[in-house]
């Protein structure tokens, strides 16, 4: 009888947890490998939700706070390699601009390892299932996001 309620209320890692990640991927290389991962039966967890977005450079930092406040767990940018960008540039300015998003969240309270950024190749099947994989178990280690919900010591959405 002794702390029922809150055994009912607080999480329990030992059960089994299964996050919901959304993935913005870019169309050139990113989502190709996602692609090329499908195709060549690559295992990897079915948590992610994939965005195909032109290039990773387009990505606004407020979409990954939006999708953490609308109940995903984590977030996954990813983008070409370094010097492949079909835009250029794109992928330098995400690197800068998903550093000051780790940075927001750490500020606000929110486990940063929550957002990640990678670089995929269209070639790099292999390595997209591994990052898949790997996110997705540190999440469950991190359990539910529940900054945003209801009773957590956010003030939420004042607008
Ligand atoms: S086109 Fe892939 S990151 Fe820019």
């Amino acid at each position: 009888m002794k702390h029922e309620s809150n055994e009912r209320t607080s999480f329990d890692k030992s059960k089994s947890f299964e996050p919901k990640i959304v993935a913005f991927l870019c169309n050139w290389c990113s989502y190709a490998g996602a692609d090329l991962a499908g195709v060549s039966r690559f295992q990897y967890p079915a948590n992610i939700r994939i965005i195909k977005v032109p290039c990773s450079g387009r990505i606004n930092p407020l979409y990954i706070v939006k999708a953490l406040y609308n109940g995903v767990d984590g977030v996954l940018v990813s983008g070409c390699h370094p010097g492949d960008c079909h835009y250029i540039s794109g992928n330098y300015f995400a690197r800068r601009k998903f550093a000051l998003v780790k940075k927001f969240l750490e500020y606000v309270g929110i486990e940063s390892e929550r957002v990640q950024f990678s670089w995929v190749s269209a070639a790099e099947g292999v390595r997209f299932a591994q990052i898949i994989d790997k996110l997705t178990n540190e999440i469950r280690k991190l359990g539910p996001l529940t900054y945003f919900r209801k009773g957590s010591t956010c003030k939420g959405d004042q607008t």
